[in-house]
């Protein structure tokens, strides 16, 4: 019987010919809570452990991984998948083998507390983060594209909206880049505590980024200098007519969380909205555009 500290931990084996990738397993985990994962190769074969919390169903989990890899190509046949239960006093300490210190380009290092290193983090933009609840770790190639793509239109003193906030690491990246404020939104309540934890680990006030967990909807429509969404593209694209009330014609949008495979989709879509690309990136599978209002 689970019980709340316990964690289930899901292990996942490739056999060699599996055309399963660190890059396409995570398009499938982005609709879970991952607490955690932890890779591992062996005679070219790898291996995922991957922490959920203990009450996450296993039947949903195989059912739905099992036709995911169906849908997506992979053979079901080349992949095991075994769970057990991993008690909490162990998991904090496998916790903090695989949280190490992530280099993003071009100057960002995203760390756990426990490895904050500040003399070897001169001349480097610091993200302090705490793995929790919160989405936003900054392990996943969306959240590290988005870090990236938002150097190139970013200015001291802009306001940015961070919509899908998470752990709050973009608004922490805005901040410590000179952001004159950031707003962080998100619509679940599992992100708050993190994401407070997070602004004190990395000393930032919160005049200097709010977090609220709330719809955008909820708040009164004014102008950004810059928007940031990384979000799926479920989740992004009902919100578009909402998140263009909150543009100006000076505005940038970074625009992450879709798969390079979707980008005509998206564009599409932000081009119906008035949204023109300005520019475009990706990162592993994963792409990226900026766009402004026409
Ligand atoms: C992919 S995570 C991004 C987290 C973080 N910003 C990052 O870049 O790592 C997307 C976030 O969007 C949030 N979200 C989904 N739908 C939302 C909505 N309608 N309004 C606000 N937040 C939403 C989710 O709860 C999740 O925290």
């Amino acid at each position: 019987m689970p019980v709340e500290n316990d964690w289930l931990c899901v292990e996942i084996e490739c056999r060699k010919h599996s055309q399963l990738t660190s890059e396409r397993l995570w398009e499938f985990l982005a609709e879970w809570d991952v607490l955690g994962i932890n890779e591992s190769e062996a005679e070219g074969a790898t291996s995922w452990k991957i922490y959920l919390p203990a009450q996450t169903s296993r039947e949903n989990f195989h059912t739905a991984f099992q036709e995911w890899l169906t849908q997506t190509g992979l053979d079901p046949q080349s992949v095991t998948v075994g769970f057990g239960l991993v008690p909490r006093e162990n998991w904090n300490e496998k916790w903090k083998q695989f949280f190490v210190p992530v280099h993003v380009p071009p100057d960002y290092v995203i760390c756990p507390p426990w490895a904050a290193d500040t003399n070897g983090f001169r001349g480097k933009v610091s993200l302090i983060i705490e793995p929790g609840m919160a989405f936003g770790t900054g392990t996943h190639a969306t959240t590290q594209l988005c870090l990236t793509m938002l150097r190139t239109v970013f200015k001291a003193g802009m306001t940015v909206l961070d919509v899908g906030t998470g752990s709050g690491i973009l608004c922490i990246a805005c901040a410590k880049l000179g952001a004159k404020w950031c707003l962080g939104v998100d619509n679940d309540p599992l992100i708050a505590e993190n994401a407070a934890l997070n602004l004190r680990l990395n000393g930032i006030s919160s005049e200097q980024v709010s977090i609220a967990v709330a719809e955008l909807s909820a708040f009164r429509v004014h102008p950004f200098d810059l928007v940031l969404c990384n979000m799926l593209p479920q989740h992004l694209l009902p919100l578009v007519p909402t998140i263009k009330q909150f543009l100006s014609l000076h505005s940038f949008t970074v625009v992450t969380g879709f798969l390079e495979a979707e980008r005509r989709e998206i564009e599409e879509a932000l081009s119906a909205h008035g949204l023109r690309v300005a520019a475009r990136d990706c990162l592993g599978e994963w792409g990226g555009c900026i766009v402004h209002l026409v």
